[in-house]
């Protein structure tokens, strides 16, 4: 019973059917509502917002001609007052019942689900989102907040009585760590910044939360909503702008007792370096970063099954999750089957301005995003590599368009660093050649998700038993990890877990404490 695994019993919350016209057209009426709106941010700092001298416009990935508001950049000044202020107040928040904590992030799920409409409108025309991918951004954030705040009431809130001597008692109890800096990706703008910071808080720690440059205005939105929740305003402060300019300010800081980080490994490396030179408390890291994901597909596997998944896999959310397929392995026998039916349904993907319900692939993020990822196609394309390609309509003129590509690989050994991006590579094998297929995804050193077709229930154990990842997922998609039902995290290169959304999370960010009492 899902009460015994993750603490009381929980729902997650609702979506919308958007092929149900009743559904859609409502939903996207309130939407539409947010058009024309413009917002703008600026560093938060105990309930003080600052404007300061670097200002940045946010456009939308998908034309860049529409703004959507600005953003008034953190300075070293700002970051320094916060961690100063959030060291002052976690003490006082950390000693509130985390019953009362957690009743702050429920109120909080419900606050995002009434905001569900400007937070979609927030999701597409900063961050490019597809409406089902908003709708998604939106319930896996109010998801977390609910998952939390079960686990925090389950495992936080009173002490355990261990057993002991007679005349003596033990008890078991988690507390806050102290302040703690959580650094978000633009590619989950409101999902994973507010499942950190939720996590933090509940915990009983301070929060210096730190959005990503690109999607600063929905990250701010979801601060006011923390803070209409209950969260006091010195326990959590909001800091937009440039990561290094901030980190440097504050990373160096003893009383930062925590960082939390999803994004790029190579960012990973440099932030655990950092933390490692400093003297003094040894600060907790928790990192998720990339994958480097693939698909095993042996020959007793359905290729249109196959197909379906990988269209999903590699090029939902325009392949911007850290969970997408990167490298569809296939075995000979129906490899040329899986790569007509990947020509044919690339040949129909729909490219173009994500808050349209037929637009099935959006834009990349950024300019440079954009930039990296052409250059790389080309570079196949000049060998002659390119399998198949998606069409650009009129609609990507405006915009950081990719057509979603598959590319032709002879060897995992050819990949170089992760795609962020609508990029496959394909690989064909032969049946006794899947020990090696096996140890060259492991050498890439990461380990997020695998994907396993087959109808053999044996391979598929024994594929699932020797590729090292966090998230394996046979006859399916690999992407998508509800929270509770399944949660995601990797290994290796791809981070250092606890998993998010999984009963061990919350407690990394809390510490341990003993009581004993000669009675
Ligand atoms: N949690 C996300 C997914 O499963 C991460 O990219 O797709």
């Amino acid at each position: 019973r899902p009460s015994d695994i993750y603490g009381d019993v929980r729902r997650n919350s609702q979506g919308y059917n958007l092929n149900v016209a009743f559904e859609r057209e409502p939903l996207l009426e309130n939407v539409a509502a947010f058009d024309d709106r413009q917002w703008s941010m600026k560093p938060l700092v105990a309930g003080v917002s600052t404007a300061t001298d670097v200002v940045k416009t946010i456009t939308s990935p998908y034309d860049t001609r529409q703004t959507v508001g600005q953003v008034h950049w953190t300075q070293p000044e700002h970051a320094r007052d916060a961690l100063a202020k959030a060291d002052a107040a976690w003490f006082d928040w950390n000693k509130t019942p985390a019953v009362k904590r957690a009743a702050c992030l429920d109120r909080l799920g419900d606050l995002l689900e009434e905001h569900t409409a400007e937070l979609m409108a927030l999701c597409a025309r900063e961050a490019g989102k597809s409406l089902q991918d908003s709708i998604d951004e939106v319930r896996e954030a109010v998801d977390f907040c609910r998952y939390y705040a079960s686990q925090a009431r389950e495992t936080m809130n009173e002490a355990t009585l261990l057993p002991g001597p007679t005349g003596e008692s033990n008890e078991h109890y988690y507390e806050g760590r102290g302040v703690f800096l959580c650094i978000s990706p633009w590619n989950f703008p409101l999902a994973i910044f507010t499942g950190q910071i939720c996590a933090a808080l509940v915990a009983g720690n301070g929060v210096l939360a730190k959005p990503a440059e690109q999607t600063s205005l929905i990250a701010g939105r979801a601060i006011e909503l923390f803070h209409e929740a209950g969260v006091p305003t010195d326990v959590l402060h909001y800091l937009p702008g440039d990561g290094a300019t901030i980190g440097n300010a504050i990373m160096d800081d003893e009383r930062l007792l925590g960082v939390a980080f999803t994004g790029s490994t190579e960012t990973a490396h440099i932030i655990n370096r950092t933390l490692a030179a400093r003297q003094g408390a040894l600060p907790t890291f928790i990192a998720e970063t990339g994958g480097q994901n693939a698909m095993i597909v042996d020959s007793t596997a359905l290729p249109e099954q196959v197909v379906a998944d990988v269209m999903q896999s590699a090029f939902a959310s325009a392949g911007q999750r850290c969970s997408a397929l990167r490298v569809l392995c296939v075995q000979d026998d129906i490899a040329d089957r899986v790569v007509d039916l990947i020509r044919g349904a690339l040949s129909r993907v729909e490219i173009g301005n994500p808050q349209k319900y037929e637009t099935d692939c959006g834009p990349v993020i950024d300019e440079e995003a954009l930039q990296g990822l052409s250059d790389y196609v080309e570079s196949w394309r000049g060998k002659g590599r390119v399998l198949a390609e998606a069409e650009l309509g009129t609609e990507a003129a405006n915009g950081h368009f990719l057509a979603p590509v598959a590319i032709g690989i002879e060897s995992i050994d050819e990949l170089g660093r992760e795609q962020f991006g609508p990029v496959l590579h394909v690989l064909r094998f032969k049946a006794r050649e899947l020990d090696n297929v096996i140890a060259d995804i492991n050498r890439t050193g990461y380990g997020l998700t695998l994907g396993i077709h087959s109808r053999n229930e044996a391979t598929a154990a024994y594929i699932e038993s020797r590729v090292r990842v966090g998230n394996c997922y046979v006859n399916r998609n690999q992407i998508g990890a509800v929270v509770g039902v399944q949660p995601f995290g990797g290994r290796g290169l791809s981070g250092t877990g606890p998993k998010a959304g999984g009963p061990n999370y919350i407690k990394r960010f809390a510490t341990e404490r003993v009581r004993t009492i000669n009675t």
